[in-house]
């Protein structure tokens, strides 16, 4: 396994080669990351991971500065796991007009209207963030490489995988994206680098964004289709508990509107804080 720091290094590494499967992450990897490396070491003959802790991604007031950073750690596991090369490049890599201060990324990618939705409402600039560096690592990773190429990306992360699939489709990149399970801890807590944030009682506590998904799915299941009452009942429950509530919805799995009542595929999505740490997670249903 190769650590690759630079743009021209990754591209003389990877030469003309064909299928290429990438996975980019921000690091601090867990199970869940790992799972998708798997996966791309099935579906490819050279296996790339990116760890590069995004700030175009981060609004002002959020957890960039502390946002956790253990390349070592995180190599071994990506050893074990197959992976071919590992790319961990500068802020300065990755934004080439930074001055240390400003990144100057003054051109950048406006994500479909999807994107406007639950976690983007929150956290404007978020996916644009998002797309904008997926974009340049796609560019970095497959500009000179043959196809079939391959990325994966984590469901636990859903708006994020519906705005990459939309940027693959109208940038005309030629990328298959591969969506892999979320990957949990035994009480059904979505793993997540943001866990480490939890004290031991938040840590118990923070099944219960999970179970509450868990019981909306349920009541949809047995055919409940008030999704309103759903929805607003799910967000009092966690509020008692005293979580912080963003949202919990029930949207269309196709591009997360309002289900209408011919829509089958639905997922219940949520993102809520327990004191300063924002988890999210999501669950889908199919009815038949
Ligand atoms: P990060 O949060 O590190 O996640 C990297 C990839 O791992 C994403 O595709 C995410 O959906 C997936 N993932 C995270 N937790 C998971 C879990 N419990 N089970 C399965 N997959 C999981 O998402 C990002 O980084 C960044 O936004 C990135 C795409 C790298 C752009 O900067």
């Amino acid at each position: 396994m190769r650590i690759i720091h630079t743009v021209a290094e990754l591209r003389t590494a990877l030469g003309s080669q064909s299928n290429v499967g990438f996975v980019p992450t921000m690091g601090n990897l867990h199970a869940g990351h790992i799972s998708l490396v798997k996966i791309a070491r099935q579906h490819a003959k050279t296996v790339v991971v990116s760890i590069f802790v995004n700030p175009l991604q981060f609004g002002a007031n959020e957890d960039f500065g502390k946002y956790p950073r253990t390349l070592q750690a995180d190599c071994e596991k990506l050893q074990a796991a197959g992976t071919d090369i590992v790319f961990a490049p500068s802020v300065e890599e990755v934004y080439p007009d930074f001055d240390g201060k400003q990144l100057n990324q003054t051109m950048t990618i406006t994500p479909p209207p999807l994107a406007d939705t639950l976690c983007g409402a929150s956290r404007p600039g978020h996916f644009s963030g998002v797309a904008t560096v997926v974009m340049k690592l796609f560019n970095m990773v497959f500009y000179n490489t043959a196809q079939p190429n391959v990325a994966v990306f984590g469901k636990k992360d859903f708006q994020q995988l519906l705005v990459i699939r939309q940027l693959v489709r109208q940038f005309n990149l030629p990328i298959k994206i591969i969506a892999a399970e979320t990957g949990r801890e035994a009480d059904g807590l979505a793993m997540s680098s943001r866990n480490g944030y939890l004290s031991p009682q938040e840590r118990q506590q923070a099944t219960e964004l999970h179970q509450a998904l868990r019981l909306v799915i349920d009541h949809i299941a047995s055919g409940n289709r008030d999704f309103a009452s759903l929805q607003a009942t799910a967000e009092n429950n966690l509020r008692e508990k005293g979580w912080l509530v963003d949202y919990v919805a029930v949207r269309s799995v196709h591009d997360l509107t309002e289900p209408s009542s011919t829509d089958k595929q639905l997922m219940v999505l949520g993102a809520a804080k327990l004191g300063n740490t924002r988890l999210i997670d999501n669950i889908e249903i199919t009815l038949d």
